[in-house]
């Protein structure tokens, strides 16, 4: 099986997903003794996703191989399905992928190993929602009525379209803010200013820059005092609530430099938490030891 956009599984296997990270993350041990591979197989930059993805796979005790793009024959025209079919045939059990193009999987349809998507273009990033929802439901308990603003470039976002439609199907009230231009079509819309003191969760993002066509960008300081988590607005937020982001972060734009280790963040655990996800996704298509 693949996992590659959440809506493809139902709300029965996100939660078995969940409640499995959460017994590895309580020290449940699974132990494949080094008899399957997944190839880590990154085509476009990521230090999270990528080395925790590794963290995971050893902690199975699965062998991993990391391929490096600029090093191979991708630049000598060898086209993405041939660089994957190239890993199941070597013998790998699972490939991992990240990956510039939206959708890009379905050119793999005729592939016969487990694909793990770690993120394409702006379209999904599976295992961000999951680690995400793993540190609400970890804080709250639940997902039901929570309330949540993803605040940032929404529109380039694979976390905010992977995060809206995943929350709104488990009961969450999701809204977006911060600049029209980077608003997603039909999705609910909110003022910073007016959401800070009703939500459970602010969510920001960063400025996908690597995905604007020749867009105006707004400079550091404006974005910051328009759109960021700067100190004032910090002290709005309701005691209970929690500030998230998936990182990287820009200090000092989407958020004040001295609020990313605040006593409201959970930047850091969302990265904590994204081992024992990525754990239980890479023992799902595995299926057994
Ligand atoms: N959050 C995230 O996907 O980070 P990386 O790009 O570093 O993997």
């Amino acid at each position: 099986m693949n996992i590659v956009n959440l809506n493809d599984l139902s709300l029965e296997e996100i939660n078995d997903l969940l409640d499995e990270a959460l017994d590895f993350k309580n020290g449940k041990t699974v132990d494949y003794q080094n008899k399957k591979v997944i190839a880590n197989l990154f085509f476009e930059p990521s230090t999270r996703t990528h080395y925790s993805f590794d963290m995971a796979a050893g902690n199975l005790g699965c062998r991993t191989q990391n391929f490096e793009a600029n090093h191979s024959s991708l630049t000598k025209g060898e086209s993405l399905y041939d660089t994957c079919k190239l890993f199941e045939s070597i013998g790998c059990d699972a490939l991992v992928i990240r990956h510039n193009e939206d959708d890009y999987y379905k050119q793999l349809e005729g592939l016969q190993i487990p694909i793990l998507n770690a993120g394409d273009g702006k379209g999904n990033h599976p295992s961000q929602s999951l680690l995400d929802l793993m540190t609400i439901k970890e804080e709250f308990g639940h997902f039901e009525g929570l309330k949540i603003v993803i605040v940032g470039d929404i529109k380039h976002s694979r976390v905010a379209h992977s995060n809206y439609d995943i929350m709104q199907r488990l009961g969450m009230e999701v809204y977006t803010s911060g600049p029209l231009e980077y608003k997603e079509e039909g999705y609910h819309y909110i003022d910073f200013d007016e959401a800070l003191e009703e939500m459970d969760i602010i969510m920001l993002l960063r400025v996908q820059h690597e995905r604007h066509k020749g867009e105006n960008d707004f400079s550091k300081e404006d974005y910051h005092l328009r759109y960021g988590l700067t100190l004032q607005r910090y002290q709005k937020l309701k005691d209970s609530a929690i500030i998230m982001h998936p990182a990287p972060v820009n200090r000092g734009v989407e958020i004040s430099d001295e609020l990313v280790e605040s006593e409201k963040s959970r930047i850091f655990r969302q990265m904590h938490n994204g081992v024992f996800v990525r754990m239980a996704m890479i023992h799902k298509v595995l299926g057994h030891e």
